[in-house]
């Protein structure tokens, strides 16, 4: 039986905090579906995951890909390498969540593997969906802006080794690849890509305040993007528990001020003019205007089943993950070299 004759099995690997995230979301997107299996090396996780999502617990990775039509992959980063291959030796469309790898080698080879698939595959840069995100694009490239000319984005939580997170692996090189920049300001990264245009060099620095050997706890960066804007990126993983994760984003443009704060996903969004007016959206009212605007469906997993199931392209796809991953290597390639210029297109 193919893919399209019915609904599809849903596999996953990995049951932890982000499995569940999208197994709620794929609940809540009411996009039919059957729960297949699910594997955890945790076995305990994996019960606690089947009981809600009413999947069934299997006994390896590669039963719950046998036995799947399109598979998440949300084990630790350094095991997303050796699932993704497995997924496209089974032929299996896969979810694979950021970032894709430890390293920026492996993330070209998986970029190589998946787009020469001609699999269907979504990475997990999750706000490429966000409500704020698409609002703020638009405002930035409406032509009454002028042209963007600097941005100032801050990200700062609690380094997740605690609080709800819990996650031992996140202090664990190995595991992890590296600290605040790969592991959550990916996300950032690729979001400055995604508001402003590409990145053309970089300059950063790095601390290791927590002493956990090579997970940078805070990185300063700064951008040339090619267009001609600046910018900064500052993303702190420090101790405070009441701060589980909290961006703050400014863009200048030649004519309007765009300010992304609060919520990730319900704003609010703030603009002022150089005419005087002002605006503001937020919570409902902000989903419903950029529904619209949201690659195949608002809900990302939704998106995913949706083009899995029609063998289309996923979005966001490897290609948009491989191009966060050249400028975070850059970063940290500076960062290695007190804070030297690196030409983002030199790394390969
Ligand atoms: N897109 C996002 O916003 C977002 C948010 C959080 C985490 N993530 C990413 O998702 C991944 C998982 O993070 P998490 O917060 O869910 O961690 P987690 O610790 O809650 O869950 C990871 C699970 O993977 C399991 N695991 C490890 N290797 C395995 C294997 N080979 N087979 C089966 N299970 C295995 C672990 O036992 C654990 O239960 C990481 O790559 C992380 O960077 C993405």
């Amino acid at each position: 039986m193919t893919i399209a004759d019915r609904p599809p099995i849903v596999g996953f690997i990995g049951t932890g905090h982000i499995a569940t995230f999208h197994s709620k979301m794929l609940k809540r997107s009411g996009v039919e579906m059957i729960r297949g299996g699910c594997y955890d090396i945790d076995t305990a996780r994996a019960e606690v995951f089947a009981q809600s999502s009413g999947s069934t617990v299997m006994n390896s990775e590669a039963e719950v890909i046998a036995s799947s039509d399109i598979v998440y992959i949300c084990t630790w980063t350094n095991e997303h390498q050796r699932l993704v291959d497995m997924c496209i030796a089974a032929g299996k469309p896969f979810f694979c969540e950021k970032p894709l790898s430890t390293g920026f080698d492996q993330a070209r080879e998986m970029y190589d593997a998946a787009s020469g698939s001609g699999l269907t595959h979504q990475c997990g840069l999750i706000l490429r969906r966000s409500p704020a995100y698409l609002w703020a694009r638009e405002l930035i490239t409406d032509p009454a802006a002028g042209a963007p000319m600097a941005v100032v984005f801050r990200d700062d939580q609690f380094i997740p080794i605690q609080g709800h997170y819990k996650s031992t692996w996140r202090g664990d090189v190995e595991k992890a690849g590296a600290g605040t920049l790969l592991e959550h300001s990916i996300h950032d990264v690729d979001m400055l890509r995604f508001l402003i245009g590409d990145v053309a060099s970089v300059s950063a620095r790095a601390t290791y305040q927590h002493g956990i050997e090579g997970i940078e706890d805070c990185v300063a960066a700064s951008v040339q993007f090619a267009n001609g804007a600046i910018g900064t990126l500052t993303t702190i993983w420090h101790d405070n528990l009441s701060r589980p994760s909290l961006r703050h984003v400014e863009v200048f443009c030649e004519n309007r001020t765009v300010i992304i704060a609060g919520d990730d996903w319900f704003g609010p969004i703030t603009w002022s003019d150089s005419d005087g007016s002002t605006g503001s959206l937020e919570g409902e009212e902000l989903l419903a205007k950029t529904a619209p605007l949201a690659h195949t469906h608002a809900n990302p997993d939704a998106a995913f089943v949706l083009t899995a199931m029609n063998k289309e392209s996923g979005f966001p796809d490897f290609s948009i993950a491989l191009e966060a991953h050249r400028i975070v290597e850059a970063m940290y390639e500076s960062a290695r070299n007190e804070g030297a210029n690196i030409n983002v297109a030199s790394v390969k």
